[in-house]
């Protein structure tokens, strides 16, 4: 069912997107044609975005991520997913961006491909009225040796680029968690850069106390905090902000069923909760769609709707002169 208008007028941040994760098979069979001797058709495009589980989700990502290769194609899929935010009435996205994968299986500079997600970026802050923020993301079971050159090429391009916000860890936390990644978190923040990391997405809440114990700012997915209620009442009381991400935790597994999945609980025990959509091209679900499965599956009113809205602007990491401007928007919404 389309998502109502309601919810594609209000304004709101997107703050757990990951670029690669916005290619639809229909870009990868165009990216395939500027760079393949033997082009991917539609229907092998698609198979790349087929899996069965949370590892199959992981190798679906690198599989889409091995086909962007030129600052051009940085250029498009950045510009493809702005416009498509701008549709869906997003006015500030924080944005993933693998990094990780670029230096350890492409073996290939970052800079370039960085030039291309500016030029679309300043494009679409002009021409759609949408700001954009980039949090760079290690793969953390490469380990702490990978993520390293990850995160000091962030805080090396922040003075030229203030749109690169902050730092990440995404991937596999079964294999690694928060704990080797201590020092560098630590490097990080006093380079300026802010602080997030997946976290009890595929394992439980011990996860999600590592990686608030090497200070992250902000949380994607936390789902399994549902089981730890000191956890719970930590989360409340400090106003860590989640990123969840419903459909996502629902196609990887992650989550069995909508019944299962903790977002009613989290926001009527008081958590800042924001809703994310995580990698749309992969979950078939973009944020307008992500509100309205609160809406019809979560019973949240649209004033609640208002609140999770509110949320995400509070929980971004704009100055507080914007957000003031921005909440300004979504309380006026008629
Ligand atoms: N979790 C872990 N790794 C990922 C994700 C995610 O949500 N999206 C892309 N890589
Ligand atoms: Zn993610």
């Amino acid at each position: 069912m389309e998502p109502c208008s309601f919810i594609y007028r209000l304004p709101k941040a997107e703050l757990h997107l990951h670029l690669e994760g916005t290619v639809t098979p229909e870009t990868l069979v165009e990216l395939s044609m500027r760079h393949d001797a033997s082009p991917l058709d539609l229907a092998q495009a698609r198979a790349l975005y087929r899996y069965t589980d949370f590892s199959g989700f992981l190798m679906a990502f690198k599989a889409v991520s091995e086909h962007l290769r030129t600052a051009e194609d940085y250029e498009l899929i950045t510009w493809s997913m702005l416009e498509s935010l701008a549709r869906q009435g997003v006015v500030h996205a924080e944005v993933y961006v693998s990094v990780g994968v670029v230096y350890y299986w492409r073996r290939c500079e970052f800079e370039p491909l960085f030039g291309g997600m500016e030029r679309a970026r300043a494009r679409a802050e002009s021409e759609l009225g949408i700001s954009v923020y980039w949090i760079f993301d290690a793969v953390r079971h490469f380990g702490p040796e990978e993520a390293a050159p990850v995160f000091r090429k962030a805080a090396q391009l922040r003075p030229q680029f203030p749109s690169i916000i902050g730092i990440g860890i995404g991937g596999d936390e079964r294999r690694t968690g928060a704990e080797p990644f201590r020092d560098l978190y630590a490097e990080a923040r006093d380079a300026g850069l802010h602080l997030t990391a997946h976290a009890g997405e595929t394992v439980g809440p011990e996860s999600i106390w590592g990686a608030l114990n090497i200070g992250a700012e902000r949380l994607g997915h936390a789902l399994s905090a549902i089981h730890d209620p000191e956890l719970m009442d930590l989360l409340a009381e400090r106003q860590v902000p989640l990123e969840i991400c419903v459909s996502s935790n629902l196609r990887t597994g992650c989550c069995r069923t909508v019944e299962d999945h903790p977002l009613r609980r989290y926001f009527d025990s008081g958590l800042m909760v924001t809703l994310n959509s995580d990698d749309p091209a992969l979950f078939e679900s973009d944020l307008t769609d992500e509100y309205g499965l609160a809406q019809k599956r979560f019973a949240f009113t649209e004033e609640q709707l208002r609140e999770l809205a509110a949320n995400s602007i509070e929980a971004s990491f704009l100055p507080a002169e914007k957000k003031v401007m921005l909440l300004r928007g979504i309380e006026s919404l008629k």
